[in-house]
């Protein structure tokens, strides 16, 4: 049989210009939510034709990877963008009874761009007017509305109290909705955990348009929603979190180390130390190749750790005495700061800046980019460190980032959310590379780039599954082909992101979404026999 879509693509071809049937394709929606909402005076403010004159830049507004912002990267027909939950309901609804595909955006820092492209014709629900956060200081608690970025929740749990933080990613322009859709993780998860491990309820609109709670949707789907990926079960609404202590003073630094002042030994320390000592601390640790410093024209790596510790310098300084002597820090080195200081200071602004700045939405900005993920459960030996550095050297551009486990991640059962990256992770790696150039042949160089480095890499990474972190979206791994909605394909990404909880993810797919309607390059697949 033909799906629905394909059969789409078949009549939009055959009815003439792709211009002609988006105008179609408008003119149903568009009477469908004035139907469905009442108000075709509040529709006629929310919907934008491929024709209409701002089309391009709400598009563009929230691409965050310039590799998906040409002229052939696939078009939504439309763009939605509520102001009111009734208007998600009836988007929902709409795109299910046209039968267009919708893609889900809040802050749209997916790494594959999957939030507003897609391979079928489709319409992109652009959640970013739906972003009112109220937090309740008494109950340390806060619900966020999806298109929320992490840098307003930070502010607005700040204007508020200044003991009070949450547990989620450093870049201050990741939206919430695919954030917490997806775990969520920064620098204080060694001490609280990820962002899901903090959600208490949610609000979400099911394929059936309607909106439901946490006691209303059952744990099946509360649990689903707490790390099993955006775009899989319905569109997240607002999140209720639990706000987390931090103290009025943090410490931070950042140390740089070549390989001519031992970063290799650095490395290896790090791998014993990062993942075991203290919670309260978070050494980050950059590995990128870069120009000698003592021999001109000579590539090197470089080593850098960058901490937040919660707590003051005196402690920290006593503590890296103790457990990390070799990283030789002295007073000079570290700073005290308030705890928003240090959210501004992670997010790569000078200290002293204002906290303002996390209220920036950098619209439109983007680098060329691409990143993949692994999972460290051994320590790489030295001999493995000084062959790495070598292909690392050999290969180009590609850096690594290494982020320390242990603490409460280890003490978080597996299958307590879908997030399965828990105890006997040491650290996860970000692979990334960043580049200027436009076009194919940039393109083709860079992540081939990147896909050796990862490819070399796999003695020393998790095994069977080779894990990956869902919200580092690598189409690499695995994807969904449209319209065979295979459970062998998904299983293959599936069983990498969520490892034993991938059968659950299925189970709860197929019991609310059995049509499928909410789906991507990476959702999760409906087993027929468990609908
Ligand atoms: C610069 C940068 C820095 C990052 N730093 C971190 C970090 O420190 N820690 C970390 O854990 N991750 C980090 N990430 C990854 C980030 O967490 C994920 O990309 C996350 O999914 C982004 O959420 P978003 O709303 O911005 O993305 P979007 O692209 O809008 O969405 C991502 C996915 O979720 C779906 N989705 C979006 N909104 C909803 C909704 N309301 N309901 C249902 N589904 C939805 C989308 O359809 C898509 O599949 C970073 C990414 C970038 C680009
Ligand atoms: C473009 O779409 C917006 C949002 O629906 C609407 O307010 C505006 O009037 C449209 N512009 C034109 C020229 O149709
Ligand atoms: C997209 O490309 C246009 C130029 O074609 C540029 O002005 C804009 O800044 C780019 N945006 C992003 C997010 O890459
Ligand atoms: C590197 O290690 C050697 C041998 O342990 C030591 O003498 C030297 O001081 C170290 N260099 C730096 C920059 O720490
Ligand atoms: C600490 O600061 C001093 C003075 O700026 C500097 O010489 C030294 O290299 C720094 N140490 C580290 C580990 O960064
Ligand atoms: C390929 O990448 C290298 C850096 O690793 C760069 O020097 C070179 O210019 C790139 N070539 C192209 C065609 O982008």
């Amino acid at each position: 049989m033909v799906p629905v879509h394909l059969l789409l693509v078949l009549l939009l071809q055959i009815s003439g210009s792709w211009a002609d049937s988006s105008d179609s394709v408008y003119d149903s929606f568009v009477q469908c939510l004035s139907k469905q909402t009442g108000k075709p005076e509040e529709v006629s403010k929310i919907v934008y034709a491929q024709s209409n004159a701002s089309f391009t830049s709400v598009l563009r507004a929230y691409i965050r990877n310039s590799r998906f912002n040409s002229s052939s990267t696939s078009k939504p027909l439309i763009i939605v963008t509520p102001t009111q939950e009734s208007h998600v309901q009836a988007a929902v609804i709409c795109s299910k009874s046209i039968g267009m595909q919708l893609k889900i955006r809040s802050g749209g820092h997916d790494y594959e761009g999957i939030s507003y492209i897609s391979d079928e014709p489709f319409i992109i629900l652009d959640m970013f007017n739906l972003r009112s956060i109220t937090v309740d200081i008494e109950e340390q608690s806060a619900w966020v509305e999806s298109g929320a970025i992490l840098g307003e929740l930070y502010y607005r749990i700040w204007e508020k109290s200044k003991v009070l933080g949450f547990p989620a990613g450093i870049c201050p322009t990741v939206g919430v909705g695919g954030h917490l859709s997806g775990g969520g993780y920064g620098n204080i998860l060694r001490k609280h955990g990820l962002s899901v491990d903090h959600v208490m309820d949610a609000k979400i609109v099911t394929a059936d348009g309607k909106i439901l709670d946490k006691d209303s949707m059952g744990e099946d789907l509360f649990w689903a929603i707490r790390g099993g990926g955006g775009g899989s079960f319905g569109v997240i609404l607002s999140y209720k979190i639990r706000l987390v202590p931090v103290p009025e003073t943090v410490t931070i630094f950042r140390v740089e180390r070549y390989l001519e002042d031992n970063a290799t030994d650095i490395v290896y320390k790090w791998q014993q130390v990062a993942p075991t000592t203290d919670d309260n601390l978070f050494m980050r640790m950059l590995i990128q190749p870069v120009n000698s410093k003592v021999k001109k024209g000579e590539r090197t790596i470089r080593a850098s750790i960058v901490a937040l510790f919660l707590g003051n310098a005196e402690e920290l300084l006593l503590l890296l005495g103790k457990e990390f002597p070799e990283l030789g820090l002295k007073k000079e080195n570290v700073t005290e700061m308030r705890w928003i200081d240090s959210v501004v200071w992670w997010a790569n602004y000078d200290i002293g800046t204002s906290p303002d700045v996390l209220l920036d939405r950098n619209l439109d900005s983007a680098n060329f980019l691409k990143r993949k993920s692994d999972y460290v459960q051994t320590p790489i030996s030295i001999d493995g460190l000084e062959w790495l550095w070598k292909k690392m050297i050999e290969i180009g551009k590609t850096g690594l980032v290494f982020n320390p486990y242990g603490g409460k991640m280890s003490e978080i059962p597996a299958s307590a959310t879908p997030f399965p990256h828990r105890a006997g992770n040491l650290f996860k790696i970000q692979y990334s590379v960043n580049w200027e150039e436009e076009g194919a042949e940039a393109d083709k160089n860079y992540t081939t780039q990147i896909r050796r480095l990862f490819s070399y890499m796999t003695p020393f990474v998790s095994k069977n599954p080779r894990s990956a972190y869902l919200n580092y979206r690598d189409l690499d791994i695995g994807t969904n082909h449209f319209g065979k909605n295979s459970l062998e394909e998904g299983e293959v990404y599936g069983v990498k992101y969520f490892n034993d909880n991938y059968d659950r993810l299925v189970k709860v797919k197929s019991a609310v979404d059995p049509d499928n309607f909410f789906r991507n390059e990476q959702s999760i697949p409906v087993h027929p026999s468990k609908a």
